[in-house]
């Protein structure tokens, strides 16, 4: 059976939302096997549920920090949140009849939209760190962070 895990790529240096996205991640990768276990659907509605709250609450913390620090593409970065709620909420709504074939469309918009979203979309939250750098002078991590682009330019 695929899976879904966490990649030390996904790693940002921000240990707050490194934290988060590997919870998400683990969430996510719990409703796959959850569903392609051919577990019943009271235990994938419970796992659904557990994974839309824990992307509301990581979501929203993330929505602020755009806020806060004024990042660019808020509107866009939101928009790939509300994509990832939507798509979740559209496959509990055919859990009652789960199949091989629901298992595998769930795997493969999870991996596509961790990679897209929380593997390039989300380095933009590097700005964060930098931005406190330049405020107190400090320069020695600069070496150390991970490009914005993910090391793939
Ligand atoms: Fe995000």
């Amino acid at each position: 059976m695929a899976t879904i895990e966490w990649s030390s790529r996904f790693e940002l240096g921000i240990p707050e939302i490194d934290e988060q996205h590997r919870s998400l991640v683990g969430l996510a990768g719990k409703f796959y096997e959850t569903l392609a276990s051919g577990s019943g659907t009271a235990e994938l509605a419970r796992t659904v549920e557990e994974l839309v709250d824990y992307a509301w609450l990581h979501f929203s913390e993330e929505e602020k920090y755009f806020t806060i620090y004024n990042l660019p593409d808020f509107e866009s970065h939101k928009a790939g949140h509300e994509e990832f709620i939507r798509t979740i909420r559209e496959f509990a709504g055919r859990i009652d009849s789960p199949s091989p074939a629901l298992a595998n469309e769930v795997m493969y918009f999870l991996i596509s939209w961790i990679h897209r979203h929380i593997g390039r979309d989300d380095r933009v939250l590097l700005r964060i760190t930098r931005r406190a750098r330049i405020r107190t002078g400090s320069s020695s991590e600069d070496d150390k962070a991970p490009p914005e682009d993910g090391g793939r330019a």
